[in-house]
């Protein structure tokens, strides 16, 4: 088995370089992949570190196909990140055309191969890379998804952080989108070793606006030097590994952004629970009951949504 990275040499890209090296199921080939020179060394360094991964690496356009041939896994984290005063829709001018770029060479060389997108904007990009698949009539709706875990272990961290439980036995779901008031934790549904966690009006207002904007709390901490690279590179790291071993029969749930059911009454493209198995994206499992508070939210952040998947769409048809 292959999963290949892209955008590994970046700040995301090297973390997340070492963490599958570490994780990923004994055999397993890492292909990383970056447009900058470093990227062979990257994959010289970790190569070193003793596990049964293989780690290659491999810079320049011209080595994007040996890169991704045979690939069945492809993670995306290639593109430009956040600086202070940008929003994740500023990045898209740039990073549409290089997801489009890396998406179309992927529909040529491994069409099969599950993709997985943590460049931002999360929202746009996702829809967009459907649509080039599409128009290379290689979309299978169950083989892409954006990495959307980052605002799951944010709630995690918060909530229990706030109410002073341990971060393990912590479960809160996360649906909608990636950005802003698209994120959409579920409070009313948040555990602790199973039992429901109650909160104030008050603190569900408080930690919704700072998972919302967890993002930008990063950026401004980072006073331009970038955004959420360490804590992103861990919850992609288990994110990709947990489906990549789902693709070798072992099932797991996570919330990930994918193409909705037709007819849910969801955007096209929404931050469910999924169950991955075999083939990707095996089923999408019900959102459960949403607090009033919570309808409301997820009425305003629909038409947001729709707005950012339109986006990609049209900068692929266009
Ligand atoms: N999904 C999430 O939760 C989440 C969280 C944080 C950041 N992000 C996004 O992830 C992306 C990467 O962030 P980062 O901090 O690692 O950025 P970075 O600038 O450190 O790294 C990006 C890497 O992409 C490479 N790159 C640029 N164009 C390329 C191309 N055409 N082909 C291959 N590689 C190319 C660069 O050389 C660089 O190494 C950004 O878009 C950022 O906004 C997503």
């Amino acid at each position: 088995m292959k999963l290949t990275l892209l955008g590994a040499a970046g700040g995301i890209g090297q973390t997340l370089a070492l963490l599958l090296k570490l994780r990923l199921p004994v055999g397993t080939e890492l292909a990383l992949y970056d447009i900058s020179p470093v990227t062979p060394g990257v994959a010289v360094d970790i190569s070193h570190i003793a596990t049964s991964v293989k780690a290659i690496g491999y810079a320049g356009e011209e080595n994007l196909a040996a890169a991704l041939k045979d690939a069945h896994m492809v993670l995306v984290t290639a593109g430009v990140a956040r600086k202070p005063g940008m929003t994740r829709a500023d990045l898209f001018n740039i990073n549409g055309n290089i997801i489009k770029n890396l998406i179309e060479k992927v529909a040529d060389v491994c069409p099969n191969a599950c993709i997985g997108i943590v460049s931002n904007p999360v929202n746009t990009l996702v829809p967009l890379a459907a649509e080039v698949l599409r128009k290379k009539g290689v979309y299978d709706k169950r083989k892409l998804f954006g990495v959307s875990t980052l605002d799951v272990v944010r709630a995690k961290s918060f909530v229990s952080e706030l109410k002073e439980k341990h971060a393990e036995t912590v479960k809160v779901p996360v649906i909608g989108g990636h950005s802003g008031p698209t994120i959409l934790p579920l409070l009313s549904q948040a555990l602790s070793e199973g039992r429901k966690i109650d909160f104030t009006q008050e603190e569900i207002e408080s930690l919704t606006h700072r998972i919302q904007n967890a993002g930008t709390e990063v950026v401004e901490a980072k006073a331009g030097g970038g955004s959420a690279t360490l804590s992103m590179a861990e919850a992609g790291a288990r994110f990709a590994v947990a489906v990549f071993k789902a693709l070798l029969g072992e099932d797991c749930v996570r919330y990930a952004y994918v193409e909705s059911k037709k007819d849910s009454g969801y955007p096209e493209f929404f931050a469910h629970p999924v169950r991955f198995g075999l083939t990707g994206v095996e089923e999408l499992l019900p959102i459960g009951h949403l607090s009033e508070y919570e309808q409301e939210k997820l009425k305003a952040l629909e038409e947001v949504l729709e707005a950012d998947i339109k986006l990609g769409k049209d900068f692929v048809n266009a």
